[in-house]
């Protein structure tokens, strides 16, 4: 599992990660957004807490982790997953014995998180994560892959951002210590190539 304050290159980590070490991607934050573009009941009860930035209820959460799990049995990377203590004893509930459970923590600063986070765009087809400052696309605000125009996230407002960061810190940053056995702590403010190196030679070995 991915885990690191909003905007350390979760989704970006992930996202290049998942071919190599041939494991399927469980992204909370795309499974949620995607409900809510889609209508579903779920989009429909998450919306306006996910584009405040707020946490989903940890029921909501589990039973998507566990409907993800139940129907990828083959491994699994999660991204935004767990992301409280409830969470975490939920999802090691759910793993079994001969699961083995890696954590790698995106040690990230907050002044790269909002310069990140105010560059990002994000392909609405395709879901692939640029920034106009770090890791811009070939042509303006266009998606490399699909050529649809490229979106600014709702919740990637100065002031969402800011709740966010400080959520993650009452919640989130209590992981750390809960993973402590399973943790590889990674500087998630090195460019993007040398985290993915770093993270790759841990996880996906020669
Ligand atoms: P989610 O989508 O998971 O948002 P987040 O955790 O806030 O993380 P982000 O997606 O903002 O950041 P990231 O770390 O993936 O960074 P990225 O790779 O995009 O969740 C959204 C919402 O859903 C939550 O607020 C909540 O409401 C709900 N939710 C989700 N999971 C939940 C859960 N488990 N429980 C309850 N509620 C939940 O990178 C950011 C930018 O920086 C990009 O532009 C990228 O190009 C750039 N970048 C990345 N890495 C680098 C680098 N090393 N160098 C330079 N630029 C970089």
């Amino acid at each position: 599992m991915l885990l690191g304050p909003p905007g350390a290159g979760k989704g970006t980590m992930a996202g290049g990660l998942a071919n190599s070490a041939g494991l399927a991607v469980f992204v909370t934050g795309d499974v949620l957004r995607a409900a809510i573009a889609g209508g579903s009941e779920l989009g429909i009860k998450v919306k306006s807490t996910v584009e405040a930035g707020r946490l989903v209820d940890d029921e909501t959460i589990l039973s998507l982790a566990q409907e993800f799990l139940r129907t990828h049995s083959q491994g699994a990377l999660f991204d935004g997953f767990p992301r409280t203590i409830k969470q975490a004893e939920g999802l090691r509930s759910l793993l079994s014995a001969e699961d083995e459970l890696r954590v790698v923590y995106l040690d990230t600063s907050k002044e790269t998180i909002v310069a990140r986070l105010g560059a990002r765009r994000v392909c609405p087809e395709c879901g692939r994560i640029y920034n106009v400052r770090f890791k811009p696309p070939r042509n303006d605000e266009i998606c490399d892959d699909c050529n649809a125009s490229l979106i600014c996230r709702k919740d990637d407002t100065d002031e969402v951002i800011k709740s966010r960061y400080e959520l993650y810190l009452a919640e989130t940053a209590p992981l750390v210590n809960y993973f402590s056995e399973e943790l590889l702590k990674v500087n998630g403010d090195l460019p993007g190539e040398e985290v993915l190196e770093i993270v790759r030679g841990e996880l996906c070995p020669a």
